[in-house]
Order: structure tokens, then C-alpha cells, then sequence
């Protein structure tokens, strides 16, 4: 089996975490699969918030308590928060974040590392994180040909 087969079919989700913290690398690598993912007409409708701040992880687990099934947010050294903005793409932008957050967490198996996912669209968690993160403004045009950089994409916090 190649390593792509492999990834897909061994991936699992995690929802405990050791506290070790995440080489920055290895952060970067998993923001790369995701800006890598496929979209409707490439309108690339994603931004992705990297979370390592504990006051927010634990504003994030409390705000997603209520109404998601909790996955150790606030244990994990690192979270990304995957957005997408409609006003980019009305069709199709679920799909393409569905994408990303996919293309995200096979990338982290890859890099040996453990990696869960919650959907909160929806959800009164979706309300509330809203409201804790000020998201992503207006796409602005990409200097980089086929994709929009992780730094057009991407707050860290
Ligand atoms: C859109 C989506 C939302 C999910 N939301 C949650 C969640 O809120 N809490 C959770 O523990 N797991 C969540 N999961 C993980 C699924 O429970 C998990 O993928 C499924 O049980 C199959 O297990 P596996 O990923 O280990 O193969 C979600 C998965 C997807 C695709």
C-alpha cells in the first residue's frame, strides 16, 4: 500500500493529547495540506486560525461543550480553527473546509502526529466561537499563482 493509501486507511481520531508542544514545521506542513486542498473554481473560501494560547483553548472547549461531542480541546498543544467565508464561495464552501480540515489531519498522521476533529457548523459552538475570534476579512488577490499563501490564510494566536 503507498503512503497516501496508507495514511487514509490508518488515520484515526484522536481525543486525548500529551501536552508535548508541536514543532513549528510540522504546523506549517499541516497549513500546507490544507491551502493544498481542492475548491469549487479554486475560490480557496478557508482561513485558518492556529491556536496555542491556553485562556482561548479553554474559551474554545467551553464554548463547544454545549452542543458538540468534546474532543480535548483545551489538552491539546495546538489547535486549528477551520473557517470558511460564504461571501467567497456561496455554493460550495463547506465542502472545500470538509476538504481542507480532511487534507489536515492526514497530514498530521503523516507526520506522526495525533489529531481529532469537531464539526461545530451549526451549532450554538458556532455562535459562540464567533464571537471569541475576530475571523478572516475580504480575500485579497493572491501574489501566488495557484494558491494563496498560509500567510494570507492564517492568524496565530
Ligand atoms: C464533520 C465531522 C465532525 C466530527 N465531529 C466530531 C465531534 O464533535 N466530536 C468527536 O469526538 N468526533 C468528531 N468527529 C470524528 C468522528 O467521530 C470520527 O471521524 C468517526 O467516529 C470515525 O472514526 P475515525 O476518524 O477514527 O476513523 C467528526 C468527524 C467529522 C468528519
Amino acid at each position: 500500500m503507498n503512503d497516501v493509501l496508507n495514511a487514509i486507511k490508518n488515520r484515526r481520531t484522536i481525543r486525548r493529547f500529551k501536552p508535548n508542544p508541536i514543532d513549528e514545521e510540522k504546523i506549517r506542513s499541516i497549513l500546507e495540506a490544507g491551502r493544498w486542498a481542492p475548491s469549487f473554481s479554486n475560490l480557496q473560501p478557508w482561513r485558518f486560525i492556529v491556536i496555542k494560547d491556553q485562556g482561548l483553548k479553554n474559551a474554545l472547549d467551553k464554548a463547544s461543550r454545549e452542543s458538540v461531542l468534546h474532543l480535548g480541546i483545551n489538552e491539546a498543544p495546538v489547535v486549528i480553527l477551520v473557517c470558511v467565508d460564504r461571501r467567497i464561495d456561496p455554493l460550495h464552501a463547506i465542502e472545500a473546509g470538509a476538504a481542507a480540515t480532511q487534507n489536515m489531519t492526514l497530514a498530521a498522521y503523516s507526520l506522526g502526529l495525533g489529531a481529532g476533529r469537531i464539526g461545530i457548523w451549526g451549532t450554538e459552538a458556532e455562535v459562540a466561537i464567533q464571537k471569541i475570534f475576530k475571523l478572516p476579512e475580504t480575500v485579497r488577490e493572491s501574489p501566488e499563482g495557484l494558491r494563496k499563501s498560509v500567510e494570507e490564510l492564517t492568524q496565530f494566536r
